[in-house]
C-alpha cells in the first residue's frame, strides 16, 4: 500500500533576486512499512524533500501525499499535528537541546503532544532502552559520543509513535562501526514497529542495509535500485560509477577490519596476515585513484 507519494514536486526558493530550484518535478512513492535511502550529491534537494515530506516546507508546485493527507492544502494547525504525530525527524544537525538531559529531550516532543507526566516518563524510559541507552539518560548532549547522540535523537523522533521515520544523514558523522550499528537500530524499528522510514545518506554499505535506494541529481529521482543491484554490474548506468568504486572501497575497508580482528584472535598466521594485507591495500590504493581521476 503507497503510504507516501510525491508527484511532480516543484520547489524554488527565493533569496532576494535569485531563484533556486531545489527540486524540478521530482517523483517518488514510498510504501507502508518500507526502509528506503536516498542518495545523491550535496545540493541535490534531499534535505529539502525530507522538509517537505516532513511538513516543514511547503513545496512550490505538484503534490504530497501522505496517507490520504494532501500536503499542499492542509492549513497549519493540521500540519502542526502533521508534525507531531504523523512524522519523526531526525535532523541532519541532530537538533538536540544541549541544556536538557537525554531523556528530557525525548520528552519534549510528548510535553508538546500534551502527554501526561507519567506516560512521558514511562515512554522516555523506554524508548533510551530500546536505543540502549537506559544508562544515559541523565546525560546531556555534549556529555554523549556521536553515535549515542544519534541514538536519542532517534529516540526523540519516536516519541509520539509517529508511523513515518525520516532521518537526514544518520550516519554522516559517525565511522563505520558506529554507522553499523546506528542502521541496525534503524532496521530494528522499521521490522518490530513496522515504521516506515525514508533515510537520506551518502554511504553506500548503509543504503545498502535498506531495501531500495532512489537516486536523486539535481532535483528530479533519475533511479531507483534494490542493493543488490549494486553488487551486480547489470544495472551498471542506474548507479554512478564514483558511487560504485566507493561502495568497493568500503566494502574492501571493512574485509580489512575483519582481517585485523582475525589476527588479534589468532584465527591467521602471521604470514596469511601480511599477505591479505597487502592485497587489500592495494585494491583500496587502486580504487582511491581510480576516484580521484574522476575528480572524487
Ligand atoms: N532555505 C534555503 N534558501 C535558499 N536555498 C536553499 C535553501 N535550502 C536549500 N537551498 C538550496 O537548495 C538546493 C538543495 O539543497 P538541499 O539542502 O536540499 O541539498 P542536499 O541534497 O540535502 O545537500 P547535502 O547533501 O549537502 O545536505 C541547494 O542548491 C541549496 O543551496
Ligand atoms: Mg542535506
Amino acid at each position: 500500500m503507497t503510504f507516501i507519494s510525491c508527484t511532480d514536486v516543484v520547489k524554488v526558493y527565493r533569496l532576494g533576486q535569485v531563484e533556486i530550484s531545489a527540486l524540478r518535478g521530482l517523483s517518488l512513492t514510498v510504501e507502508k512499512g518500507e526502509i528506503i535511502a536516498i542518495m545523491g550529491p550535496s545540493g541535490s534537494g534531499k534535505t529539502t524533500l525530507l522538509n517537505i515530506v516532513g511538513g516543514l516546507d511547503r513545496a512550490t508546485a505538484g503534490t504530497v501525499m501522505v496517507g490520504d493527507v494532501s500536503l499542499g492544502f492542509t492549513p497549519i494547525p493540521q500540519l502542526v499535528n502533521y508534525r507531531r504525530k504523523v512524522v519523526g525527524h531526525i535532523f541532519q544537525t541532530l537538533n538536540l537541546i544541549p541544556t536538557l538531559t537525554a531523556k528530557e529531550n525525548v520528552e519534549l516532543p510528548m510535553i508538546a503532544n500534551k502527554v501526561g507526566r507519567g506516560e512521558r516518563d514511562a515512554r522516555a524510559e523506554e524508548l533510551l532502552s530500546i536505543v540502549d541507552l537506559a544508562d544515559r539518560m541523565r546525560h546531556k548532549p555534549d556529555e554523549l559520543s556521536g553515535g549515542e547522540q544519534q541514538r536519542v535523537a532517534i529516540a526523540c523522533a519516536l516519541a509520539n509513535d509517529p508511523p513515518i521515520l525520516l532521518a537526514d544523514e544518520p550516519t554522516g558523522e559517525l565511522d563505520s562501526e558506529t554507522s553499523k550499528i546506528i542502521i541496525d537500530y534503524l532496521l530494528q524499528i522499521n521490522k518490530r514497529f513496522g515504521k516506515t522510514i525514508v533515510m537520506v545518506t551518502h554511504n553506500p554499505l548503509v543504503a545498502a542495509a535498506t531495501e531500495r535506494i532512489l537516486r536523486i541529481e539535481d532535483g528530479v529521482i533519475v533511479a531507483s535500485y534494490t542493493p543488490a543491484d549494486l553488487e551486480s554490474d547489470a544495472e551498471g548506468r542506474a548507479i554512478s560509477y564514483v558511487e560504485k568504486l566507493r561502495y568497493r572501497i568500503n566494502k574492501l575497508k571493512k574485509e580489512l577490519d575483519s582481517l585485523d580482528r582475525k589476527i588479534k584472535r589468532g584465527q591467521i598466521s602471521g604470514d596469511e596476515y601480511v599477505e591479505e594485507r597487502l592485497r587489500l591495500k592495494a585494491a583500496i590504493r587502486g580504487l582511491e585513484d581510480e576516484m580521484h581521476r574522476h575528480g572524487a
